[in-house]
């Protein structure tokens, strides 16, 4: 190594050392504020395009918000935004993890819409829902 590349690789270290924490720190950032829409809407489930609630792990989208049916419970239903706080990828149920998962890069959350693995920087926003016989309001 000559002294002019002697100069370029100190250089270069040097300026790792001096930028490497700061982006560590901006990857790093997270924020419990949780992100979705402000809604106020209904579902009928009695149409057919609500049929996936009528059974445990079924889920629709609608307003920006996926509500899945959880449990056989009269209120077994859990609203979240269904757009993914990392890049903004749309959501799924898993029955089968019983998690909230995102395709795109493996974000997941639980039915709260707290993250609980991947990226995903910040929680999804949960909304209410109250029920009237068939009609589900979900508002938040
Ligand atoms: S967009 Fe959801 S994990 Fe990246």
């Amino acid at each position: 190594m000559n002294r002019k590349d002697f100069f370029k690789v100190t250089a270069l270290a040097v300026a790792g050392i001096a930028i490497g924490p700061a982006l560590l720190e901006s990857c790093a950032k997270t924020s419990t504020t949780p992100q979705g829409p402000s809604v106020n809407f209904t579902l009928d489930l009695s149409k057919s395009a609500n049929a996936a609630l009528n059974n445990i792990g079924g889920y629709v989208y609608s307003n920006g918000v996926i509500i899945t049916r959880v449990s056989t419970a009269s209120l077994g239903f859990v609203a979240l935004s269904q757009t993914c706080t990392h890049q903004g990828c749309t959501v799924a149920y898993s029955y089968q993890t019983l998690a909230f998962v995102c395709p795109c890069h493996g974000g997941t959350y639980d039915a709260s819409g707290n993250v609980t693995g991947g990226p995903p920087p910040s929680p999804l926003k949960s909304y209410g829902i109250t029920r009237s016989g068939n009609i589900l309001t979900i508002k938040g």
